[in-house]
């Protein structure tokens, strides 16, 4: 395909979609975002994928939204742009998305990770939010994100200071899922996405959407949440599969959807 600013590919169910602005150690610019927000979408659509996998380089996944193109913006510009406000979408993904963080996830790269559904770590990943070094704050969703992911004392401290964390910190934190030597990110994200991917897609993205709920309600709407989706699933031919394979002492062979 013709993107510009990253690489996509896929493997059986997995899709991989590989931040690729090197020079600029992955600056999020606008249109990179349009890329992958676009990238997302297709697959989101594709029945043959089941899950997704964001990945950066080795040295960074993300080092903020681009600050040479934000420093010509000015207030009328950001209110009129809706400035990545786009980034939403991927909240709007069914597809379950991990993203393989090595290297800096800073900014707007931290919230990008944020976004994502599970974060697996390399050992040398460094996740900050920075933006009060120029001025502003996080813009992508990173003061509320990070702040139910870690809690206000963290959150603020790493706001508020600008100040760079390392992995075991974020591991401590409960932000990154998992931590790994740094040359098995890619390689564990993708065999993660596999599992997720060889799951029924309805009951995975269920669980998705059940989990997100519980960062978005209260406790008994979200318990209220689980229920009727734990219910519907029962109306699906991957639960009659599910459980007969249980009983029969084999693999089952999902639908997916
Ligand atoms: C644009 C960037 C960039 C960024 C790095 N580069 N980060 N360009 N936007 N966020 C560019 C550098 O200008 C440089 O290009 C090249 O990438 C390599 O970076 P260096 O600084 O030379 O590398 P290094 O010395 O290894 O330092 C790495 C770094 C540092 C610590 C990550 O680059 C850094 O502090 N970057 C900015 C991090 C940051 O503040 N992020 C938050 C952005 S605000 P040239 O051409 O000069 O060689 C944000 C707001 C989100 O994310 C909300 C928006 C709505």
């Amino acid at each position: 395909t013709d993107f510009q600013t990253i690489l996509t590919e896929t493997d059986g169910r997995v899709a991989v979609i590989t931040l690729n602005r090197p020079k600029a150690l992955n600056a999020l610019n606008t249109e990179l975002m349009g890329e992958v927000v676009g990238a997302v979408r297709a697959f989101d659509a594709d029945p043959g994928i089941g899950a997704i996998v964001i990945t950066g380089s080795e040295k960074a996944f993300a080092a903020g939204a681009d600050i040479k193109e934000m420093q010509e913006k000015d207030f009328a510009d950001v209110v009129t742009e809706q400035f990545f406000v786009a980034w939403d979408e991927l909240t709007r993904a069914r597809t379950p998305i991990i993203a393989a963080v090595s290297g800096y996830a800073l900014g707007g790269g931290c919230e990008l990770a944020m976004l994502c559904d599970i974060i697996i770590a390399g050992e040398n990943a460094r996740f900050g939010q920075p933006e009060i070094n120029l001025g502003v704050i996080p813009g992508i969703g990173g003061s509320q994100r990070l702040t139910r992911a870690v809690g206000k004392a963290k959150a603020m401290d790493l706001i508020l200071t600008g100040r760079q964390m390392k992995v075991d910190e974020a591991e401590k934190l409960g932000l990154v899922s998992r931590v790994v030597p740094t040359e098995e990110v890619v390689s564990t994200a993708r065999e993660v996405a596999a599992t997720i991917a060889s799951k029924s897609f309805i009951a995975s993205s269920y669980g998705k959407e059940a989990v997100n709920r519980a960062f978005e309600s209260s406790l008994t709407e979200g318990v209220r949440a689980e229920r009727s989706l734990f219910y519907s699933l029962f109306a699906t031919a991957d639960q009659t599969e599910g459980m007969s394979a249980f009983a029969e002492k084999r693999e089952p062979n999902f639908l997916h959807r």
